[in-house]
């Protein structure tokens, strides 16, 4: 095969997460082609343990409007013990999957996290104390940012980690094939938190649990598009040898 790995190195680092996009619609043909590229992944013993809802039309309007819905309940209980409770005498917009994101990050990771949200928020011009301001870029999230398509990756819950590194391997492939189309896409844990939703607009088999979302469409010019997040050099994650002794 013909192909200069200089062309793969500038196209992959060339691609970010986007977080505004057009109203343009996606043809269903061009969505089916960046999932059957996802699908060239490899997968645990071919399984293909993983399962994607594709929410368009009314059904996405009908989903931003359930979360956005959900996250005014559930927004004031961040931080403050009184709006917890709250949150739970109401029980309106609690998480009902995907507790993980409600919990605060291991002493390992939290660095990373809080440095991404640290420059995430200096981009944007908010304050970290401006709650309003980061509430309402939050709340994007559950607009999909503004994406005509969202889907959701489902996967099977017999294989545990392996069914989630299937769809991580699925996920980038189908990121990276809408990114050679000149579609943006942003993975989203923020719309994992009510698998319930998305069950009531789809028919999924109890075997298999909501791991994330996938907003797709076409990218606005907006500042947010030009955030350029942190990447880590490769020696921040290569373990070095023991030394023997
Ligand atoms: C599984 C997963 C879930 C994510 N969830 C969200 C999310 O809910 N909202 C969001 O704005 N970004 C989300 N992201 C995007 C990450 O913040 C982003 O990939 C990271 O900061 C690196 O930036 P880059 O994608 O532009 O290289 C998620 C990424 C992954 C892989």
């Amino acid at each position: 095969m013909d192909f200069n790995s200089n062309d793969f190195q500038s196209f992959v680092s060339s691609r970010r997460s986007t977080r505004d996009f057009l109203p343009t619609p996606v043809p269903d043909e061009l969505i089916e082609q960046i999932i059957s590229d996802g699908l060239t992944s490899p997968s645990w013993s071919n399984t293909r343990p993983i399962l994607v809802a594709v929410a368009k039309g009314d059904v996405r309007d009908r989903l931003s409007k359930e979360f956005l819905t959900r996250w005014e309940a559930i927004k004031g209980a961040r931080g403050s013990i009184f709006g917890k409770i709250k949150a739970v005498l109401k029980r309106k917009g609690l998480p009902t999957s995907n507790w993980i994101i409600t919990r605060p990050y291991h002493k390992d990771l939290i660095k990373r996290s809080k440095n991404q949200g640290r420059d995430f928020l200096s981009h944007m011009g908010i304050e970290r104390d401006d709650k309003k301001n980061r509430d309402k870029a939050w709340a994007r999230n559950y607009e999909f940012f503004g994406a005509p398509v969202e889907l959701f990756v489902f996967t099977h819950k017999s294989l545990g980690k392996y069914s989630a590194s299937d769809a991580g391997l699925f996920m980038q492939n189908l990121i990276l094939s809408a990114h050679s189309k000149g579609l943006g896409t942003c993975p989203q844990g923020a719309v994992a938190v009510w698998e319930d939703a998305v069950r009531k607009e789809f028919e999924i088999s109890k075997n298999y649990s909501l791991l994330c979302g996938i907003c797709l469409g076409y990218p606005s010019e907006e500042k947010i598009n030009s955030f350029n997040a942190n990447r880590p050099k490769p020696s921040e994650i290569m373990i070095p040898e023991k030394v023997r002794k």
